[in-house]
């Protein structure tokens, strides 16, 4: 019988290190729904009382419509009302570590500020950079 992949972790997860957070987003995702790209991608986003919520890319035939992980875990955190975040791991099956996208630096500048952004290629590498670091001047509420 095939074995399935165990759900992401539903309960606060308290203190987690970054390395356990990599942990999470390597387990979330292996619920991205990628047929059309086949590059699947997990995150976990803590908060700052140490919950975490994950998110996978989720994918549709008009491509465009696509929700990466990131954005999925932020947008899950803020409709549970969770609001205040210090760090993401984001995992990906890849030889360079794969950074959040444009967008996804937009909406994680907007409601997370600038937290650690922690990055795993599932072979051994990692890369820590905050977020100010990817998105230098950012566009924010406070240019309106
Ligand atoms: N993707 C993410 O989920 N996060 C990233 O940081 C980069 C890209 C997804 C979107 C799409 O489903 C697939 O990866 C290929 O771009």
């Amino acid at each position: 019988m095939k074995k399935r992949a165990p759900r992401p972790r539903k309960k606060p997860d308290v203190g987690a290190s970054l390395r356990d957070l990599a942990k999470l987003a390597r387990r979330a995702r292996r619920l991205a729904h990628a047929p059309f790209s086949r590059f699947k991608v997990g995150a976990a986003l803590r908060s700052v009382s140490g919950e975490v919520v994950t998110g996978c890319n989720v994918e549709n035939a008009s491509y465009g419509l696509t929700l990466c992980a990131e954005r999925v875990a932020v947008f899950k955190a803020v409709s549970e009302g969770i609001r205040r975040f210090d760090a993401i791991a984001i995992a990906a099956d890849t030889g360079r570590a794969t950074a959040p996208c444009g967008p996804c630096r937009q909406i994680l500048w907007e409601f997370c500020g600038d937290i650690w952004v922690h990055m795993d290629n599932l072979r051994g590498g990692t890369l820590t950079r905050r977020l100010s670091e990817l998105l230098p001047l950012p566009f924010d509420r406070r240019n309106l």
